[in-house]
């Protein structure tokens, strides 16, 4: 039997240099999510299956990767974060200080058809506001997730925050005669719209009880694209007027270029309940790189009281290949500071010294004794991302110097080994 050297189907593997670009992406989420004040958090990726059993015919309900463990329980690899967040509010919701800023980096899984964009396994970060019903909440959460994408080098002509407000689209509903118990449901079907042939999406349309007229009504009230317009169809209502502010409000932090009213998003999970959004590109066309909303019902749907929420997750995959294609993704070198390199078996006591004696100086050293010819000693300094290299070679030992070498510049010069020593930065 041979074994696959190739990770499971829909998984990757993260070999340093991919690592490396990895940590660069979750830094700017870490840093980005402290500077608004939110506090890290984290769990099992293992997870009570029924956190995820919900009737709305979510495809993210479908897609759960599930097993019996020995002890007879039903476990699940979470898909998303959101129940997992709300199961640990519930827990110790009598000890915490409302509002609650949290963020994470998570990894989840999800049994995905494979598309462009869509893996089994991806890295989400969530920033979620939880116990704060008003528009601040919004604000934050928008404003953290643009100062990241700022911070990624992408302006208002490459990503814009697509936003609506569930309450508009159940109003269009209500305004077409469909009932409010039908609404979640034909919502996670309209939120198919681009993966759908128009005739499937009909079709489940059709299925979620929507009548011809109704469907035909949807679509045309779906292309209205201003809230100017929505209104005149609809009349004033709290979450239009909301919706406004909302915007207005962003504008006033400096991101109104970022953000615009989209009647088409929908999100494909039943727990949203009022603001949701999406970021899209503007040119490649990719997939949402990110998507989120208000959710204040989901703890209460776990058993316990309602609890205003707002977050989003967004995913490692879309970004990192819309910023491959932007020609965004930045060059990383792994930052040693020194190469050591023993010329002989005969000068590894002193590379060892010599090694230790940097680090104890707070800087990254990497010695080696593999003793090769000088050029591919260098090659491999120049792999790692050295900045610099010390040679140890025996005539310049023999009178207390060492080599040192600029990786970048290609220049070499002597020094005394106690000078170097007394200042190797
Ligand atoms: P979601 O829209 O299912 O929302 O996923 C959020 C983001 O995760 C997507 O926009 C995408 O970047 C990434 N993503 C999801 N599935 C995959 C996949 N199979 N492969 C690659 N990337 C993927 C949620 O998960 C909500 N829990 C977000 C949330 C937090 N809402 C409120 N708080």
């Amino acid at each position: 039997m041979t074994i696959s050297l190739q990770p499971v189907r829909g998984t990757r593997d993260f070999y340093p240099a991919e690592l490396r670009l990895r940590n660069w992406l979750f830094d700017i989420w870490r840093e980005s999510s402290r500077q608004f004040g939110f506090e890290e958090y984290d769990a099992c990726v293992l997870e009570h299956e029924e956190l995820y059993v919900r009737k709305a015919g979510e495809e993210i309900t479908e897609q759960l990767y599930s097993f019996e463990d020995k002890g007879g329980r039903r476990i699940a690899l979470r898909p998303e974060m959101t129940p997992t967040l709300a199961r640990l509010i519930l827990q110790r919701k009598n000890a915490l200080t409302f509002p609650l800023k949290w963020f994470t980096v998570a990894q989840c899984f999800r049994y995905e058809r494979m598309t462009r964009g869509r893996r089994r396994e991806h890295y989400q970060w969530n920033a979620d506001v939880i116990g704060q019903s008003r528009l601040v909440a919004e604000v934050e959460v928008l404003s953290v997730l643009i100062l990241s994408l700022e911070k990624m080098g992408l302006s208002p002509s490459r990503v814009q925050v697509h936003l609506n407000d569930r309450r508009i689209l159940g109003s269009v509903l209500a305004h077409l005669g469909v009932p409010a118990e039908q609404h979640v449901g034909v919502m996670v079907v309209m939120d198919k719209r681009d993966k759908l042939a128009p005739e499937a999406l009909e079709r489940q349309l059709a299925e979620q009880g929507l009548g011809k007229g109704q469907i035909d009504g949807l679509n045309e009230l779906l292309r209205m694209d201003t809230l100017e317009q929505v209104q005149g169809r609809l009349g004033k209502t709290a979450a239009l007027q909301e919706l406004r502010q909302l915007l207005d409000m962003l504008d006033a932090v400096g991101y109104g270029g970022y953000a615009l009213f989209d009647i088409t998003v929908v999100r494909g999970l039943s727990y949203y309940t009022g603001t949701v959004f999406e970021i899209r590109d503007t040119g490649v066309n990719l997939r949402a790189i990110c998507g989120g909303g208000r959710y204040d019902s989901l703890l209460s749907a776990l058993g316990g009281e309602s609890i205003p929420a707002i977050g989003f997750g967004f995913g490692d995959v879309v970004i990192l290949e819309l910023l491959a294609e932007l020609d965004l993704l930045p060059v990383l070198s792994s930052q040693i500071d020194y190469a050591v390199i023993p010329f002989s078996e005969a000068q590894v006591p002193q590379a060892l010294t010599l090694s230790q004696a940097l680090r104890k100086a707070g800087l990254r050293a990497d010695s080696e004794f593999s003793f090769r010819k000088l050029k591919r000693a260098l090659q491999r300094a120049d792999e790692i991302g050295a900045r610099k290299a010390v040679l140890l070679m025996p005539d310049e030992l023999a009178r207390g110097e060492v080599v040192l070498r600029d990786m970048a510049r290609r220049e070499e010069r002597r020094m005394a080994m106690s000078e170097f020593l007394a200042n190797p930065g």
